[in-house]
């Protein structure tokens, strides 16, 4: 009977907390070093002011010349190709060599084959990996076959600021109206077997809100959330990653499996619920995760 248990899971790769910082903050870059998020986006497009696009890029440049930030993912979201800026910021992913090029409003696969045509052309190694931003009428449409486009392409983050701007849904608590169009966004990423990070919650001083959202984000199959301050990433890290009550729930089904009158069956009752095979599955991942992280909190 094929068990899991044998197969290392680790190194998983976590996307609980994705950090936006725009690139010509000086000061919130440098405090990047002492945050505990999955995932840093060095922000070259809506949050910087044209002018000071090129001081940006010259930060970033600074940046991963002095100070590697291993341990986290590394991604520079560029401007649109179709810019007066998207090429510089192309040349500079290039040059530094981040984990991910995000790249943004995408409606059409053309517009992820582009960014893939320039990193390959230009040597980037295989494993640099390039994410969407899903927030506008279109990329909602299309993200099934976007999905499809390249593979270097991981991930889908959504952005509702956006979204919102261009459809004229009005911002409400529980995101009612929006929840279709997440969810579609949801589907073609796991069709795909890419991640999906939620869009940004803006209010940063209202934890309250931000939990809730986080809550509903987690129920919906989102991997983590973008997020715009420090303050939030420990809820999402929270929300995010595996819950200890499930952990538990996890480790009796793996004990519940592993007696010997269980070893040929593919169902069994477990106090009154009916448990499959494919539970255990998911159970053997989720423990193994949560040892993974584990062990790289209380690694020196
Ligand atoms: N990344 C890293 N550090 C950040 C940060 C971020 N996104 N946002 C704030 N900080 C730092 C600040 O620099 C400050 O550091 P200090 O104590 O050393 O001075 C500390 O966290 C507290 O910040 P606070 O005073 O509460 O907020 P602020 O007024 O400095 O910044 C925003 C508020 C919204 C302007 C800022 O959080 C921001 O720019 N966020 C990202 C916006 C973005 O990327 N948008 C594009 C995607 S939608
Ligand atoms: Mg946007």
């Amino acid at each position: 009977m094929t068990s899991l248990t044998d197969i290392n899971f680790a190194p998983f790769r976590f996307r609980r907390s994705v950090l936006s910082v725009p690139a010509s903050n000086q000061r919130a870059l440098e405090k990047i070093r002492t945050l505990d998020c999955d995932a840093v986006i060095f922000d070259l497009e809506d949050s910087v002011a044209p002018e000071k696009k090129a001081e940006a890029r010259e930060n970033l440049r600074r940046l991963f010349k002095d100070n590697p930030l291993q341990g986290v993912e590394r991604v520079v979201r560029i401007n649109a190709l179709d810019t007066q800026f998207g090429k510089a910021d192309m040349d500079l992913a290039v040059e530094i060599s981040p984990d991910v090029v995000l790249v943004p409003k995408v409606e059409q696969v053309a517009q992820i084959q582009s960014v893939a045509d320039i990193l390959s052309e230009a040597g980037a190694p295989d494993d640099l990996a390039i994410w969407a931003m899903i927030e506008t009428p279109k990329g909602v449409l299309n993200a099934s076959a976007i999905g499809a486009a390249d593979e270097r392409l991981q991930c889908f983050v959504v952005g509702l600021n956006d979204l919102r701007k261009e459809t004229g849904v009005l911002s409400q608590p529980g995101r009612g109206y929006l929840v279709p169009w997440l969810m579609q966004i949801v589907l073609a990423g796991r069709a795909h077997g890419i991640d999906i990070i939620d869009s940004v919650f803006n209010d940063f001083r209202d934890t309250e809100a931000l939990e809730a959202e986080c809550r509903q984000g987690r129920v919906m199959g989102f991997s983590g959330k973008m997020l715009i301050h420090p303050a939030q990433i420990e809820p999402a890290n929270r929300h995010f990653g595996p819950d200890p009550e499930a952990v538990k729930d996890a480790e009796t089904i793996i004990a519940a499996f592993a007696k010997p009158e269980a070893r040929h069956l593919n169902v069994i009752n477990l106090n009154g619920q009916m448990v499959e095979r494919l539970h255990l599955v998911e159970a053997e991942k989720l423990v193994a995760k949560a040892k993974f992280l584990t062990e790289r909190k209380n690694a020196p």
